[in-house]
């Protein structure tokens, strides 16, 4: 059997409840026509994440959440652990996304625990990395990348990587309209390959790299066919099941 492609939608901050559960159903039902080899996951905002494994239930689609808090449990205002998203029917977890790290200002030394917490309670992280513009015009993408994947992935153990996923989003991508051409999304996810295979052997062949940033139906077809993009992470075109299931069919 060939590998899956990956297609994942970064809700973010939008979608009601009503909104997020209708999306998802439509998602539910044109995931049906997918071929076989597609995994799709969503991302919903942290209230609709109930509604939205439960529109999912019947589906080939998993449910993921966008954050989380690396403890067990505790007094920590406003944060949500693992173990309660789980509870949700949630089994995958973005970390490290663009807007965590620079929005937020999330460290990698955060991170890396979140890396650790998500493999501990068997929910699939998707460990996303990028350079921001300033960065790559200066001609430091690969040591960003090499960077973020040291210090993310400090704690991570050779048994654990089956689960994980890495997605490279150039942050100057996300959200602009403005896509990596397929050479540069090529030479960045084969950078990241190549750490991947230092820190794990041969088993660092297998990890999935995804695309994200401004991934749309128009160019998500040119974009998979680029080598070792095992798939695409989609934020404002996933909001649209039309759109998103697009792009999951390219
Ligand atoms: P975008 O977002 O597709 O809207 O650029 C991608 C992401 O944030 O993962």
């Amino acid at each position: 059997m060939s590998a899956p492609i990956w297609i994942a939608g970064n809700w973010k901050m939008y979608k009601t409840r009503v909104e997020a559960r209708s999306l998802a159903e439509a998602i539910a039902e044109g995931a049906r026509k997918l071929p076989f080899d597609r995994s799709l996951l969503v991302f919903p905002s942290f209230p609709s994440l109930a509604d939205v494994k439960d529109a999912l239930a019947d589906s080939r689609v998993e449910v993921g959440a966008q954050n989380f808090h690396p403890g067990r449990e505790g007094a920590f205002t406003g944060e949500v652990s693992v173990r309660q998203l789980r509870d949700c029917g949630v089994s995958a977890v973005l970390i490290g996304h663009s807007e965590r790290r620079h929005v937020f200002g999330e460290p990698d030394e955060l991170l890396a625990r979140k890396l650790v917490a998500a493999f501990d309670e068997g929910l699939r992280p998707i460990f996303c990395v990028g350079e921001t513009l300033e960065q790559r015009d200066h001609g430091r993408m690969r040591e960003v990348l090499e960077t973020q994947l040291e210090c993310g992935l400090a704690e991570t153990q050779p048994r654990d990587i089956d689960q994980l996923l890495l997605a490279y989003e150039p942050v100057w991508a996300i959200g602009t309209g403005r896509t990596a051409t397929v050479e540069q999304a090529v030479e960045a996810h084969r950078s990241t390959r190549d750490w991947l295979r230092r820190r794990f052997g041969s088993a660092g062949s297998a990890i999935p790299i995804l695309y994200g940033g401004s991934v749309r139906p128009e160019n998500a077809r040119s974009l998979l066919d680029g080598e070792e993009v095992s798939g695409l992470l989609v934020g404002g075109a996933s909001l649209d099941a039309g759109s998103f299931l697009a792009i999951a069919g390219a």
